[in-house]
């Protein structure tokens, strides 16, 4: 791994701030500060939490069961605590007023669960590398898409694969619903530990080590920064014309979502494959009991026809 330029530092030093906050209360983050607070912890109700839980599912598609009412109480409560709440039903006012779009936007990342590693799912980075990228060795321009990107591991180990294999001609789009963890994937610096699941080939060449007041952290080559357009999207919402791509990722997060919103996610995305283009989900989860044109290849991975 070479060392980041010099000129880094500061990005450095924003970025690990960024990755040492907890997924918990972004105030600061987000600019919103000196608002009073109530100290003490009162749990959410049932009817509060069916308050939260429609709404996640309204905004996001994601189903949060009875099992997760403990989860919403705390990560919900510290947004209630920041803005001086004694219940949660004040807060939930809050949040669906007309202009409260930046609280929406926070209480969003607060409920959404973005973990993820560089090349989770090994057997999908390998597929690219033998069966998709020979699949597509002829066409101007390789077009991924990484459908819920999280805090960017996923698309620069996408990336690495493609920089490896086909000098310039490719493209990738990372998107998500929570606008924290776009923030983080943006920058493309990442504590030092989450080297540990990248190959060596692909550390030496792509991967830059921060020193001095950067040690601790490494960057992504900018190489393959500058190919990953990173924007914010719902798959549950409107989508912004996005083009065709030669396959879709969308790995671990239909586990979130009920059937008819898995399935009119699939054929939404169906629209969005080039012909011959791949979808890739999760190992986790499967189209099973979806009707769609798309065939299985091997498990969690789908073809459209030519
Ligand atoms: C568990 S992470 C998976 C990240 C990555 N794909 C992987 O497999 O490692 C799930 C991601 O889906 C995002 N997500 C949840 N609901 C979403 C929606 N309706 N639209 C877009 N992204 C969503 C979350 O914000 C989170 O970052």
């Amino acid at each position: 791994m070479s060392t980041m330029p010099e000129g880094a530092s500061v990005r450095v030093e924003v970025a690990q701030e960024c990755i040492a906050q907890p997924a918990s209360d972004s105030a600061t983050a987000y600019g919103v500060q000196g608002r009073a607070r109530v100290k003490g912890h009162s749990s959410i109700t049932d009817k509060e939490f069916a308050l939260f839980r429609d709404l996640i599912f309204e905004i996001a598609g994601i189903h949060l069961s009875d099992a997760k009412k403990a989860l919403v109480s705390g990560r919900l409560g510290r947004r209630r605590r920041h803005h001086g709440f004694a219940t949660f039903r004040q807060y939930h006012d809050l949040v669906t007023r007309q202009d409260q779009a930046l609280e929406r936007q926070i209480m969003v990342d607060h409920l959404t669960t973005n973990e993820t590693y560089f090349f989770r799912e090994p057997k999908h980075f390998d597929f690219l590398r033998d069966v998709l990228m020979p699949r597509f060795s002829n066409v101007p321009e390789l077009r991924i898409w990484s459908a819920a990107c999280s805090s960017g591991e996923e698309p620069y180990s996408i990336g690495m694969v493609l920089a490896d294999g086909r000098t310039d001609n490719w493209r990738l789009l990372g998107t998500d619903i929570s606008a924290r963890v776009l923030e983080a994937a943006r920058k493309g610096i990442y504590p030092l530990e989450d080297t540990a699941r990248i190959p060596p080939q692909f550390l030496q060449r792509f991967c830059l080590k921060g020193i001095r007041s950067q040690a601790g952290s490494f960057m992504v080559d900018r190489a393959i920064r500058e190919r990953i357009e990173f924007r914010p999207l719902n798959l549950n919402g409107e989508w912004p014309a996005l083009g065709r791509f030669h396959a879709i990722f969308l790995r671990n997060v239909m586990i979130y979502f009920n059937p008819t919103t898995k399935a009119r996610l699939v054929q939404r995305l169906i629209a969005h494959l080039e012909p011959g283009g791949f979808l890739i989900t999760g190992h986790s989860e499967s189209l099973n009991g979806i009707r769609t044109s798309l065939r299985m290849v091997t498990p969690s991975v789908y073809q459209l026809g030519r």
